[in-house]
């Protein structure tokens, strides 16, 4: 026997048992985010790498050490994302969609981030993201947070927090970057490794550290809130002032400075204290400056992601599951004739009753194999097609969750005398 091949590290499949929950959440995402306006873009799940290196910026953990990167036979370096942002500000660049217009999108689906695996983090992973692109807020920044707001309540999860902070323009940010390079400079005996590497390139994700040993340092640390400008001010406590009229919860953490380096002003997270270590499930921010690094027309924009896996986790804690849906009718079989006629019957009848879920039974076997393989559909009426009803030119049918027994009905009947079946089973049940 030849060895198995094993996925790949920290790649995950998503089991029939599992997506049950999957098709939950985005079932419920996809009604909510159409309900406030956004439309679906899909993008390429591979982008130029120079995409996101200017893009999410060279100094960050991500293009420093986890783009999956390869050469392709055209000899162009090309990128699994490991966002959505910078591809789809990219597909409005390049179709030419920005031009002062405005737009409400959304996306999902796997990005690629070669971290360390461990609960909750991964290396593919599926994001839901959204962005709105032409709004210079903060009244769309409110709006977003509410949407996620929404989205908690809509799936009975109530263990996460909101986090905001506002990170200012990229000239605010610039002065506060100096003052914090110079106070990280004055103390670099105490650094560790990472936060020294950092400390020209990105000194303000050294406020992001999960080191313990640096938490008095950081916490010492110039706070990014005495270096805003007026506007962005403004700014943030009008959003602050939109979140409160709304009762929407949150707390200031003037250290949430994000990862990418994208952001300008408003950035948000929210976080749970039930997944352990990885604890943000929707994160973003505005990006004021990302389309013009991109080469587009100045465009104030905002968006956020989601992590599915973390959500779905968060879901999975809850009393009440979703179920995967069960057969309405299961169709048992009876002799040979049965076998042929079996399938043209039941195509008729998903004609006749498209809403309705029809299971065949597949493969043969007796009759108690065939009960059994009903039961596990979850069916609440069987149909039992042999030889002795097609010569009778009838179908028998049986309840199989509740005790009245079995009758038979002419074929062309079968339609009618179904639906009303299972009917009457949904009201005694
Ligand atoms: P991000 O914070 O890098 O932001 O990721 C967003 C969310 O993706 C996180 O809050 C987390 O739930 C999930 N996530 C990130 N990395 C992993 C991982 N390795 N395994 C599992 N889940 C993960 C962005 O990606 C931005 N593009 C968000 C955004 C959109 N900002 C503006 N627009």
């Amino acid at each position: 026997m030849s060895s198995q091949i094993q996925a790949v590290r920290g790649m995950n499949d998503v089991l029939p048992a599992e997506s049950v929950s999957w098709q939950h959440l985005e079932g419920i995402v996809r009604e909510l985010l159409q309900a406030y306006g956004y439309e679906e873009i899909r993008v390429p799940v591979v982008e130029h790498t120079e995409l996101f290196k200017r893009a999410i910026g060279e100094y960050t953990d991500v293009v420093e050490k986890e783009m999956y990167s390869f050469i392709d036979q055209g000899g162009d370096s090309l990128t699994l994302r490991p966002e959505a942002t910078a591809g789809v500000v990219r597909a409005m660049i390049s179709n030419g969609l920005l031009r002062g217009a405005r737009h409400k999108l959304w996306c999902i689906g796997p990005m690629f981030r070669h971290e360390k695996p461990q609960k909750g983090r991964y290396r593919q992973f599926y994001q839901v993201d959204v962005e709105a692109v032409g709004f210079a807020g903060p009244d769309v920044d409110a709006e977003l947070i509410a949407l996620t707001a929404r989205l908690w309540r809509r799936l009975g999860i109530t263990r996460v927090k909101l986090q905001i902070n506002s990170l200012g323009t990229a000239e605010a940010r610039r002065a506060y970057r100096e003052k914090l390079i110079e106070y990280f400079s004055a103390h670099q005996q105490r650094l560790d490794e990472d936060s020294r590497r950092r400390l020209h390139g990105n000194p303000l994700r050294i406020l992001d550290s999960k080191n313990p040993d640096l938490q008095q340092l950081i916490s010492a640390a110039p706070l990014l809130t005495d270096y805003l400008d007026p506007e962005s001010q403004l700014h943030f406590a009008a959003l602050r002032a939109a979140l409160d009229a709304m009762g929407i919860e949150y707390t200031v953490n003037p250290r949430l400075v994000r990862g990418l380096d994208y952001y300008s002003r408003t950035v948000f997270e929210w976080i749970t204290d039930a997944l352990g270590a990885q604890d943000a499930v929707c994160s973003g921010g505005r990006y004021d400056g990302l389309i013009t690094q991109l080469g587009g027309d100045a465009t104030p924009a905002i968006g956020f992601a989601m992590g599915i896996e973390r959500v779905v986790e968060l879901l999975r804690q809850l009393p009440s599951q979703p179920q995967a849906p069960a057969a309405d009718v299961y169709v048992v079989l009876n002799g040979e004739r049965a076998a042929v006629e079996g399938g043209r019957i039941v195509e008729s009848l998903r004609d006749a009753l498209p809403h309705r879920r029809f299971e065949l039974n597949l493969g043969g076997g007796n009759f108690k194999a065939q009960f059994r393989r009903a039961d596990r559909s979850r069916a609440r009426l069987a149909l039992i097609i042999g030889e002795d009803e097609l010569a009778r030119g009838v179908g028998a049918l049986k309840p199989l969750r509740l005790e009245s027994g079995q009758s038979e009905c002419p074929m062309a009947e079968l339609p009618v005398r179904i639906e009303a079946a299972l009917r009457a089973a949904d009201i005694q049940e």
